[in-house]
């Protein structure tokens, strides 16, 4: 699908711009200049949403720029690693990656929440796979370094032959790790701001789609591969001025008139209200209403009509141009009513396909040498289809990087 789209490119740009080309524009001789290429030295981006223009599409595609990205965003910011539920009993543990760092969370012996880089002390080894429940220590696969659930070396083979080996200079290097509402938390830095502090006013709007999303566990997953980007996938996430052109369902689901989309620190809200009638699934129980809480950097706390829990949209970079969309629900149960099984059909096969084929055409016009900076549109009043909350993502962009 991709290659084809990029196929057809080459193709116009060929019959547009070669040489040998016929076409009206190139011979055109009432032309008294050639055309102007955006200046791509020129940054007009501005702190005041009105005035503003997008970032550069440079930072979009170039790999310098991801790289960058992966220390001053991925790695010093609070990432979504999991639920509680994910690590309820002792011994309980899952893997995950973060900023390219191995890292696991496991609940330990004395019931306290850790995380560790999954990396042994010896020569460097990951200590466990994937998921599942430790039965008491954690034992190196390479040469049995054994070490507690809290991160104290416990032992080493031979290590008593070795007069100066002290187990208290190998204690597993922690991360640090939050239960914010249910959801794990973890910061690779060495003293993040808590969660409450980084995200002030956050935690009363979770709650309000959810009372006690402790209590959730996970239902259903869905995982995209993206050709595009991680902040294109966010830009996306982050208005709804595209959701009249290009999701006529997702606008008959939800009254327009009462969206509302609001900027907080470090953290967004857009959300309406159902229509009581809608074409595209019926909604029998559960929430009345759309809900996306975008969470700094790459997260977002949503619902749908008709879910009972809490849906997660995750979009990580898996490349510079390419991002691993993973959508977790959560729910009372861990099972799917009538009206989720629906609300993930019309996600699955609709509106997620729609804004996937968005989101990878506009990486390919990214690359385009008649592109730099597009301009927010961003109304005072904010309607429903103000652009403010991509400008306030864009403003953190470039203030992680040192560009603003
Ligand atoms: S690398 Fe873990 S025991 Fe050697
Ligand atoms: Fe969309």
């Amino acid at each position: 699908m991709i290659s084809r789209r990029r196929a057809g490119l080459t193709l116009v740009i060929i019959n547009r711009c070669g040489p040998k080309s016929k076409d009206r524009l190139f011979y055109d001789r009432s032309m008294t200049s050639i055309p102007v290429r955006p200046d791509r030295t020129v940054d007009r981006f501005d702190p005041d949403p009105i005035k503003s223009f997008t970032m550069a599409a440079s930072l979009y595609t170039d790999p310098a720029v991801a790289e960058r990205e992966r220390t001053a965003i991925f790695a010093d910011s609070w990432q979504w690693v999991g639920h509680a539920s994910d690590v309820a009993g002792v011994g309980d543990y899952f893997t995950v990656s973060v900023a390219d760092e191995r890292i696991f969370v496991i609940r330990s012996a004395d019931g306290e929440l850790r995380a560790f880089f999954n990396v042994c002390l010896h020569r460097g080894h990951s200590l466990l796979q994937g998921s599942g429940t430790l039965n008491g220590l954690i034992t190196c696969p390479y040469h049995a370094w054994v070490y507690e659930s809290t991160g104290a070396l416990k032992g080493a083979r031979m290590s008593d032959r070795m007069p100066d080996f002290d187990v208290e200079d190998f204690r597993l290097a922690d991360v640090v790790v939050e239960d914010f509402c249910g959801f794990i938390f973890v910061h690779l830095g060495t003293a993040p701001e808590p969660m409450d502090i980084c995200y002030p006013g956050l935690r009363d709007v979770v709650a309000a789609i959810h009372p006690n999303p402790a209590s959730l566990s996970l239902a259903r997953e869905t995982l995209f591969d993206i050709a595009a980007n991680w902040k294109n996938v966010g830009d996306n996430l982050l208005e709804c001025y595209h959701c009249h052109t290009t999701h006529k369902d997702f606008v008959d689901l939800i009254d327009m008139s009462g969206y509302r989309n609001e900027t907080f620190e470090r953290w967004s809200v857009q959300a309406g209200p159902s229509r009581p009638t809608s074409e595209v699934y019926e909604v029998t129980s559960g929430a009345q209403a759309f809900a996306s809480i975008f969470t700094w950097p790459n997260v977002s706390f949503g619902q749908l009509p008709g879910h009972r829990g809490i849906f997660m949209f995750h979009f990580v970079p898996s490349g510079p141009e390419t991002t691993m969309q993973r959508l977790a629900y959560y729910s009372p149960d861990g099972e799917v009513s009538e009206s989720e099984e629906d609300a993930f059909d019309y996600f699955n096969e609709v509106l997620g396909p729609e804004d996937v084929a968005l989101v990878e055409d506009v990486q390919i016009g990214l690359r385009s040498m008649g592109y730099h900076q597009g301009k927010f549109i961003c109304i005072p009043e904010r309607p429903e289809i103000s652009e403010h909350a991509v400008h306030h993502f864009h403003s953190m962009v470039l203030e992680a990087l040192g560009m603003s």
